[in-house]
Parts: structure tokens; C-alpha cells; sequence
């Protein structure tokens, strides 16, 4: 009778050691020209042409490869390596393909190519598992161009969530769904992949994006979980007046409302321990003329803790601050997204601690200060995370980088703990 063991030479060869790392360095150079900019960085905003095309690339190199592709219904992507029993629910692994205005290479594209690898090197090791392996490449991780992050996961795990993230347009008023169309008729005849498959475990590979692996010379992270957040948009009404007319006692000045409101905020999120973080990343003023007197200001709070109570009372302190210093304009409120932290426990970390442990990299525990689509999975399944070090901290910026040798690396844990998981 079949059981869940692996043949014999997965015994004594580990599937690692067939990750290649200048194939997986290789295949980033190439999916980094999908929205390259002039200075070494990405601009692949989701659902773009670019990263429809990067999507394209990735079904080639999974046919190239023999492995089968498929879109779901907000076009994230899947690449299935069989198991000896695919009735089983697959294990899954990927991250994101899209990127930030003027990103790095490596945030989020490292999970799903780290993935690729992994399946690769346990094909080049001729490993049965039991189960089937998935790569998935999320839609829309960011939430830069339609403002809803973690979107393709959110819609994934909360299928009765698509048709309203669907409706979510951008700033032209294009909508995903007219994107998802496009990415649909742009790939051709497509297999289509079901959303909410709920899978039997769930690992994501992702760049640190901060400062602490290189800092203490580690190669690989076992991610112990994530921080939860709250994000509102503010939206701040004024009155236009002329510049060099309207007394100052008499104005309703957006811009100084604003201005009021965001030193308020500071003094709220101040935080002698530095965990709190607090930032306000758009900000737009309406008309933005010289000499008018600004009638609306919107603009983001992304405030983030490792703590729900803090979440919760620095949150909620938000709305009474706003009133009082925004006057005498008036200000609203919108809470657009809120994740709860979340650790990491069960089988996938455990995979993943112990892939690291059988492995000869430096390595150490670590949690995530950034948000990532296995927030979404870890709803679903057990869930765990693998980072490697990214150069100076530094992420969500053109100067991103990361080393061949350290994304090897964290794609051989990927892989081992695929092999440990799928084998179950
Ligand atoms: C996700 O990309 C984040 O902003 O943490
Ligand atoms: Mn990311
Ligand atoms: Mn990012």
C-alpha cells in the first residue's frame, strides 16, 4: 500500500543540494527588466502590463520546467508539481510579483522564483512527495495602485471578498477587475485555478526588508510572525480663499489642519522603545495652487505593533484627536485594512526551524516587522516564513539588494521544508 515516505535516496541526499543559485539569481535579472528603472530598482505596479508580462514569464519557465500553470479568478498564479496522491490538499508556497513605485527587485518576486527553485531541485533529486507542491504568485501584496494590500491572499481566503476587491479602482478609475480581464486575455487560454483551496500548510520566502540578519551575520530567518496594523485615509475639508485676501483668523486652511493633526499623531505614537511604528505615506492637497488657500488634504496612516491592545488603544485614540485639532475644518476617517500580529507555531515553522537546522547556514529566529501575504494563509493553514538578509536594511526603495548566495540559501530551507511537508 502507498504511504507518505519519500524513496530511499531522499534519505541521503537533501533536495537542497540541487538549488542553483545562479539560475535562481539569474531569473531575478530577468524578471527585474519587467518595470526596471533607470536606477537598478522595480516599478511593477499590480496588475500593470508589466507585471502581467512577469506573470507570462513565469508560466514559460513552469512549462520549460514541466510543471503546470494556472490563474485564478483576481489573476494570482499557480505552478503545480504533482504528488503521488493529488486528491490530497497541496502544500503551498510564493509570495508576490508586484512591487511598490520605485521598489526593489527582490520584495516579493524572491518568494514565488525561491519557490520555482525549490520545485526544480526536488525534480533534479527525483523526489516523489506525496503531496502536491504549488507556487503561488499573489495580485496586488502592496496595495500601491489600488489601495487594498495583501489582495490576492485576502481574496483567496476570503473567497465571498472578490467581487468587492474586484470593484477597488485606481486612481485613473480603472478597475481590477477590467486588469484581471486584461492579464486573462493577455495570457490566453488559461487553466482556471479555484480560490479558498484550503492547502495543508503554507511557507512564504520573502527578503527581511530591515536590518537585523546582516547585523548579526545570519543567513536565513525563521520567521516567528507579524506585526498587525491599522491603516485609515484622512480626509481633511477646508475652503478655498485667495492667498494675498483672506484674513488668517477667518481661513479654513486644509493644509494647517493637516499640519496640526499629523503633530498630534506623532505625539500619540511617540514611543521611548521604538516599537510603535507610525507613517503617514501619501498626502495630497487639493487645488495645490501657490496662492490659494488649500480646501482638502487626504492622506494615509500606516501605524503598526507586535501587540493588539496597542493596536486597539493608540487606534482608537485616533478619531477624537482628529476632531479636536482639525477644526475649525472637518475631518474624516476611514479605516481601510487591519490585521491582527499573528506567531507562527504548528508544522510549517517547525519544517522550516528544522530545514534551517539541517542546514550549514547561520541562522536565527526572527519576527516580521513588514506585512506579507501569509497573514491572509495563516487564517487557513499552518503557516510559516523563511527571510533572508537584504543589504543595509534597506526595502521598499530602488537601492535594494540582496546576494546570490543568501537567497540560495533561504531557497534550500524552502526546499527541504517543502520536501518535509509534502511528504506527510
Ligand atoms: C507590505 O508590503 C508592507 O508594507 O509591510
Ligand atoms: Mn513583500
Ligand atoms: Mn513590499
Amino acid at each position: 500500500m502507498d504511504s507518505p515516505t519519500i524513496p530511499a535516496q531522499a534519505a541521503t541526499v537533501r533536495p537542497s543540494s540541487f538549488v542553483d543559485a545562479d539560475r535562481l539569481w539569474q531569473r531575478h535579472v530577468a524578471m527585474a527588466k519587467l518595470g526596471g528603472t533607470a536606477v537598478g530598482g522595480v516599478t511593477r505596479l499590480a496588475l500593470s502590463t508589466e507585471d502581467i508580462e512577469a506573470r507570462a514569464l513565469l508560466r514559460d519557465w513552469a512549462w520549460e520546467s514541466g510543471f503546470e500553470f494556472a490563474m485564478d479568478d483576481i489573476a494570482n498564479v499557480y505552478i503545480r508539481r504533482p504528488g503521488r496522491r493529488n486528491d490530497l490538499p497541496p502544500v503551498m508556497t510564493g509570495s508576490h510579483i508586484d512591487s511598490q513605485p520605485k521598489g526593489g527587485r527582490f520584495d516579493g518576486i524572491y518568494g514565488v522564483l525561491a519557490g520555482l527553485e525549490a520545485l526544480q531541485a526536488i525534480d533534479a533529486a527525483g523526489i516523489e512527495t506525496w503531496r502536491p507542491i504549488e507556487i503561488v504568485g499573489w495580485t496586488n501584496e502592496e496595495g500601491a495602485r489600488f489601495e487594498h494590500s495583501l489582495m490576492g491572499s485576502k481574496a483567496y481566503a476570503f473567497p465571498d471578498r472578490l467581487e468587492s476587491l474586484l470593484d477597488i479602482k485606481d486612481r485613473d478609475g480603472i478597475s481590477v477587475r477590467d486588469e484581471v480581464l486584461r492579464a486573462r486575455q493577455t495570457l490566453g487560454p488559461t487553466p482556471r485555478r479555484a480560490l479558498g483551496v484550503v492547502p495543508d500548510a503554507y511557507l512564504e520566502a520573502h527578503i527581511e526588508q530591515g536590518p537585523i540578519l546582516e547585523a548579526r551575520g545570519k543567513r536565513v530567518g525563521v520567521v516567528t510572525g507579524i506585526q498587525g496594523w491599522r491603516r485609515f485615509v484622512v480626509r481633511i475639508e477646508g475652503e478655498a480663499a485667495h492667498a494675498g485676501t483672506a484674513p488668517q483668523a477667518s481661513r479654513k486652511d486644509a493644509l494647517m489642519a493637516a499640519n496640526r493633526v499629523i503633530g498630534a499623531l506623532s505625539h500619540l505614537m511617540a514611543d521611548p522603545d521604538d516599537i510603535v511604528r507610525f507613517t503617514v505615506g501619501r498626502f495630497n492637497v487639493l487645488p495645490n495652487s501657490l496662492a490659494v488657500v488649500p480646501s482638502q488634504v487626504e492622506f494615509t496612516i500606516d501605524f503598526r505593533h507586535p501587540d493588539e491592545r496597542a493596536l486597539v488603544e493608540r487606534g482608537d485614540a485616533i478619531a477624537g484627536l482628529l476632531h479636536e485639532h482639525a477644526q475649525p475644518c472637518v475631518a474624516t476617517l476611514t479605516e481601510i485594512s487591519r490585521e491582527t500580529p499573528i506567531r507562527f507555531d504548528g508544522d510549517a515553522f517547525a519544517a522550516v526551524r528544522d530545514a534551517a537546522r539541517g542546514l550549514d547556514h547561520p541562522f536565527m529566529e526572527i519576527y516580521s516587522g513588514a506585512g506579507h501575504d501569509a497573514q491572509n494563509m495563516f487564517k487557513l493553514c499552518s503557516t510559516g516564513m523563511i527571510f533572508v538578509p537584504c543589504e543595509r536594511g534597506i526595502s521598499h526603495n530602488e537601492a535594494e539588494n540582496a546576494s546570490p548566495a543568501d537567497l540560495a540559501a533561504g531557497a534550500q530551507v524552502l526546499c527541504d521544508a517543502l520536501v518535509t511537508l509534502a511528504g506527510r
